[in-house]
C-alpha cells in the first residue's frame, strides 16, 4: 500500500471507526456477541490470498464477519468485568504508533519513544497523588508487572542468587504472601517466577474482602518456624470481584518490619486514585516497593497500557538488565533503557496513546467522568437495597456493584442455579452485559460501570433490564 492509498483507505476505516461508535452509542448493537463457537473460523478461507485484494472487501468483512463476532466492551451497556479505556485519541494515539513502526530496543532506537515514555509515567504517577520518589515504566498488562516484581522480590531475598544459581542454589524455600480474593494473574506471577505452588499463602480477607493483618502475620511467622524464607507480600487495592481494598499502611507495617517486598496490585483501583478523595483507600502506599495500576482499564487509554512503579529503579535493572555489545550506545549511562524495566527487548510507541488522551480529555474531564461512574454505582445500589428481593452483596466501594435476587423461599445450591440463569438471559438478550461471579462461595452478579458511552439512562436501563431477567419464569 502506497502513501496515497493509505490517504484513501485510512479516510475510509476512520469514517467506519466513527460509525461504529455512533451506533454503538445509540445501544444499535447487541452487547454480547451473537455467534456460536466457530461460526468465525467458518467465514474465512483456509490459506492466506494468491493475489492483493482490494480494501473496500476487508471493510466489508468486518461488518459481515467481524461485528457479529465481537461482545463490544464499549457498548453502553457493557458492565462486565471491568471497564476498558476506549476514548477515541487513545485510537490515534495508537495509529500514530504503528505508522512510526519503530521499535524502542535502548533510548537511541527511539528517543521520543523513551521520553514521552518517561514523562507519561511521571504524569500518571503524580496524577495518582504519588511521590516523586516512584519511576515508572509502561508494560502490556498488570501480569507482566505482577511477574517482573516478583522476580525482583525474589532477587533481593535471595542477595541475587537465584539469579546466579537458578533454582538449584539449595537455599530453602521462599514464600510469597496474597489475599485469597488476589487476581489469578498474582498466583500465575508467583508459579512463573519460581516460587512453587506450595510456598503461595492465601491469606483469608476480613467481612469487607480486605486482607487480615493478624493472619499474614500469623502466617509469615509459621513459615519462619518452619525453616521458610518470606519474600513477598502482593496486596490489592481494588479486588476483582468486589473492588476491596487491602489495608496498605498495616501491611507495610509488616512488609517493613519482616524485610519484605510489597507490591501492590491496583491494576483497577489505581485509576480512582486521580481522585484525592478516594486516596485514603490505599494510605500508606508511598512504603510499597512496586505498584502497578492499569491505565487501560478506567482511565480511557486503549488496551495495552499498563504503568508499573517501583521505589528502587537500580534493583530493577540489576534485575532485568542484559547488554549485548549490539545494543551499547555511547550515551546508555545518560539516558533509561527501558529494555532492562521488564521481560521484551522491543517496546513500542504505547506513551503517544496516554499522551493523546490525557490532552484532549484533560484531568478535570477525566475527574468528572469516573466522579459520575462511582455515583451511578451508588444509585443503582440504592434502588436494589430499597427492594426486599434485592441484596447488595458486597460494599460498593467504587464502580462496582454485586448483586443477588433471592425471591422468598429460594436459598442455597437453588438461588445459585436462578443467579446464573438470570445473568446469562441478560447477556443472551443482547440487551446488557454482566458478570457473575462466587462472592464466599455463593453466585452473585457483577455490574462494573465505565464503559465509554454508559451514561445514566443505561443505569436506569440497566435495572429494568436486571428486574425483567431475575423475576422471569425460567425457560422450559
Ligand atoms: C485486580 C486485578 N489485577 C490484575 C488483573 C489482570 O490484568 P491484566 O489483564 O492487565 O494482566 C486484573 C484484570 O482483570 C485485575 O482486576
Amino acid at each position: 500500500m502506497t502513501p496515497e492509498e493509505f490517504r484513501s483507505a485510512g479516510h475510509a476505516l476512520v469514517d467506519w471507526i466513527a460509525d461504529y461508535r455512533t451506533r454503538l452509542a445509540r445501544a444499535e448493537y447487541p452487547v454480547q456477541a451473537t455467534v456460536k463457537p466457530g461460526a468465525v473460523i467458518a467465514q474465512l478461507p483456509t490459506a492466506a490470498p494468491t493475489h492483493g485484494e482490494p480494501f473496500a472487501a476487508m471493510l466489508a468483512d468486518l461488518d459481515t464477519i467481524v461485528i457479529p463476532g465481537t461482545t463490544h466492551w464499549q457498548h453502553p451497556r457493557f458492565f462486565g468485568y471491568f471497564p476498558a479505556g476506549g476514548s477515541l485519541t487513545s485510537v490515534l494515539g495508537d495509529m500514530v504508533s504503528a505508522a512510526f513502526a519503530s521499535i524502542g530496543l535502548n533510548w537511541q532506537a527511539g528517543p521520543a519513544l523513551t521520553e514521552v515514555e518517561q514523562v507519561m509515567t511521571d504524569w500518571l504517577r503524580d496524577l495518582m497523588g504519588l511521590p516523586a520518589t516512584f519511576s515508572g515504566v509502561l508494560q502490556d498488562t498488570a501480569s507482566a508487572a505482577s511477574f517482573v516484581a516478583l522476580v525482583s522480590a525474589r532477587e533481593r531475598a535471595t542477595a541475587y542468587g537465584a539469579a546466579r544459581a537458578g533454582m538449584q542454589s539449595g537455599a530453602p524455600p521462599l514464600v510469597v504472601y496474597t489475599s485469597e480474593q488476589a487476581h489469578s494473574s498474582v498466583e500465575k506471577a508467583a508459579l512463573l517466577a519460581g516460587f512453587g505452588r506450595e510456598h503461595i499463602r492465601a491469606v483469608p480477607v476480613d467481612a469487607a474482602f480486605r486482607l487480615d493483618v493478624a493472619a499474614l502475620t500469623a502466617a509469615i511467622a509459621a513459615d519462619r518456624a518452619a525453616g521458610f524464607t518470606p519474600a513477598a507480600v502482593l496486596a490489592t487495592s481494588g479486588t476483582t470481584a468486589v473492588t476491596a481494598f487491602d489495608p496498605i499502611a498495616e501491611i507495610a507495617a509488616v512488609t517493613q518490619r519482616e524485610g519484605l517486598w510489597l507490591h501492590v496490585d491496583a491494576a483497577m483501583g489505581g485509576s480512582a486514585m486521580v481522585l484525592p478523595e478516594y486516596r485514603h483507600l490505599w494510605a500508606g502506599i508511598e512504603a510499597a516497593d512496586s505498584i502497578v495500576v492499569n491505565p487501560h482499564k478506567w482511565l480511557g487509554v486503549g488496551f495495552d497500557c499498563s504503568l508499573y512503579l517501583v521505589r528502587d529503579p537500580e534493583h530493577l535493572v540489576r534485575v532485568m538488565s542484559t547488554s549485548p555489545s549490539y545494543l551499547q550506545t555511547a550515551v546508555d549511562r545518560h539516558v533509561r533503557n527501558y529494555r532492562d524495566w521488564g521481560i521484551p527487548l522491543g517496546r513500542r510507541f504505547r506513551a503517544l496513546k496516554i499522551w493523546f488522551a490525557l490532552r484532549d480529555q484533560g484531568t478535570a474531564a477525566l475527574q468528572t467522568r469516573l466522579r459520575a461512574h462511582i455515583a451511578w454505582a451508588r444509585e443503582l445500589a440504592a434502588w436494589a437495597s430499597a427492594d426486599p428481593e434485592w441484596h447488595v452483596m458486597a460494599p460498593v466501594t467504587l464502580q462496582t456493584v454485586c448483586l443477588q435476587h433471592a425471591p422468598a423461599g429460594l436459598a442455597g445450591e437453588a438461588l445459585d442455579v436462578h443467579t446464573r440463569r438470570w445473568a446469562q438471559q441478560v447477556n443472551d438478550s443482547g440487551a446488557a452485559y454482566v458478570t457473575p461471579a462466587l462472592i464466599k462461595g455463593r453466585w452473585v452478579v457483577r455490574i462494573s460501570i465505565g464503559a465509554d458511552h454508559t451514561r445514566a439512562e443505561h443505569i436506569r436501563e440497566l435495572w429494568s433490564i436486571l428486574r425483567a431477567a431475575a423475576c422471569a419464569p425460567p425457560a422450559v
